[in-house]
């Protein structure tokens, strides 16, 4: 069984200390950042460019995962591989040849990650799993933090009993509204990986929510 991780979303973080923001979060027990980034035509609104990820990489040792919600994939995967991140996601919707995309981001020495928004059928994939190091399924609709969690356990079964039947060592992640409660069907469904942006950073002491999410996880898969 791959580990439980948890992958905070910076959105929620106080933008004008990132760096530490992002030290916190690692002290805290996370195991990755989930980086955040919109282009304002993939999604409606507009984030982190691959200078501020670069800047920020000093602050943590952890690995930084890129999750691309831009229409120029391709072309932007290079700079987030180059600011440091170890990961880089790209939308199956936003990549015209999507194994290639993906093959190109390994090329790089990078893991790659092909994300699946919440309208997009499981067997998107079947095809792309030999050049696919994780697998992102969204529960929510792209562009924003906060958001209302959209169940998808069967998408979930589905993806995880692809990765299973191939015979994959990949992670399954799941992205958007993740707390206490929704991470334990997505755990149970097989996730293993969870991104928490507006839960986690509910939480007064962060160690305390990695831990809550952490332990539920672990309980709704044993
Ligand atoms: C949405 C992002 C998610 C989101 C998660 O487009 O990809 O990572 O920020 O935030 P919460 O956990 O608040 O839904
Ligand atoms: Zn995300």
């Amino acid at each position: 069984m791959r580990p439980i991780e948890i992958s905070p979303s910076v959105l929620p973080a106080d933008f004008a200390r990132l760096g530490d923001e992002i030290a916190t979060l690692e002290a805290a027990g996370c195991d990755r950042i989930h980086w955040d980034v919109m282009d304002g035509v993939f999604v409606p609104n507009l984030t982190i460019g691959p200078d501020i990820v670069k800047s920020c990489r000093s602050f943590a040792d952890i690995m930084f995962e890129a999750h691309l919600m831009v229409v120029n994939a391709d072309e932007m995967a290079p700079l987030y591989v180059d600011a440091g991140c170890e990961v880089v996601m790209v939308h199956a919707e936003a990549c015209t040849h999507l194994h290639r995309s993906l093959d190109n981001i390994q090329k790089l020495g990078a893991k790659s990650g092909v994300v699946l928004n919440p309208h997009t059928p499981a067997d998107t994939i079947q095809h792309v799993l030999d050049v696919t190091d994780h697998v992102l399924i969204m529960t929510v609709n792209p562009g924003f933090g906060g958001q209302t969690y959209i169940p998808l356990v069967a998408k979930i079964e589905a993806v995880k009993q692809m990765v299973d039947t191939g015979g994959h060592d990949i992670d399954i992640e799941v992205d958007g509204g993740i707390n206490a409660e929704t991470i334990k069907e997505c755990a149970a469904a097989g996730a293993n990986v969870f991104v928490s942006g507006s839960a986690l950073f509910r939480y007064d002491d962060r160690a305390t929510g990695v831990a809550e999410l952490k332990g539920n996880a672990e309980t709704a898969r044993s």
